[in-house]
């Protein structure tokens, strides 16, 4: 059985980085850099309506002729967001990220926002579950178990 998102958070914490849907990009671009991450949470009435992320602005704004301090994150924003709940397995949340292209997901848990797994948390939480497998292996042939 893989880890759990949860496990993620219990590491990382659940603070999630936000913006609201009718604010500009500029302002996303301000936060991400500031707070050193790759995308923010679109909030609207206080509900996850998508995802802004570094691939939406490069994509989606300047080589499309918009502005970041004149576009609305609504705009550009991904707003199919794909969320997973703290009981979600790592290894589900793998296939989320895989099938549908997206590298960040909203972590909901009864409809309120607990927390944010992006890929590079997922990959870093299968790599360590296969370190400890590949230790218990080596353990288990020198007959340490
Ligand atoms: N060694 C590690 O523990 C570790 C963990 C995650 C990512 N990384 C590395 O960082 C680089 C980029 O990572 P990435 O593609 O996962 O995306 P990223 O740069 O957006 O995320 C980096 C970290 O910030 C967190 N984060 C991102 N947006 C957030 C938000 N809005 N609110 C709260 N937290 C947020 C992510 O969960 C992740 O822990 C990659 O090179 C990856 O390997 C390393």
């Amino acid at each position: 059985m893989s880890k759990t998102i949860a496990e993620i958070l219990d590491l990382k914490g659940s603070d999630v980085w936000c913006i609201a849907a009718d604010a500009k990009v500029y302002d996303a671009l301000e936060i991400m850099s500031d707070k050193n991450v790759g995308a923010l949470v679109v909030l609207d009435g206080g509900q996850v309506a998508g995802v802004f992320s570094e691939r939406d602005y490069s994509s989606k704004v300047e080589v499309c002729g918009f502005s970041s301090r004149t576009t609305k994150i609504s705009q550009v924003m991904l707003a199919d967001a794909t969320c997973v709940t703290p009981e979600t397995s790592v290894d589900e949340a793998m296939e989320i990220v895989t099938n549908s292209r997206r590298r960040h997901l909203p972590v909901l848990d009864d409809g309120k926002l607990v927390g944010l797994a992006s890929i590079g948390d997922l990959v870093k939480a299968s790599l360590d579950e296969k370190d400890v497998v590949i230790k218990n292996l080596k353990n288990y042939i020198k007959g340490e178990d």
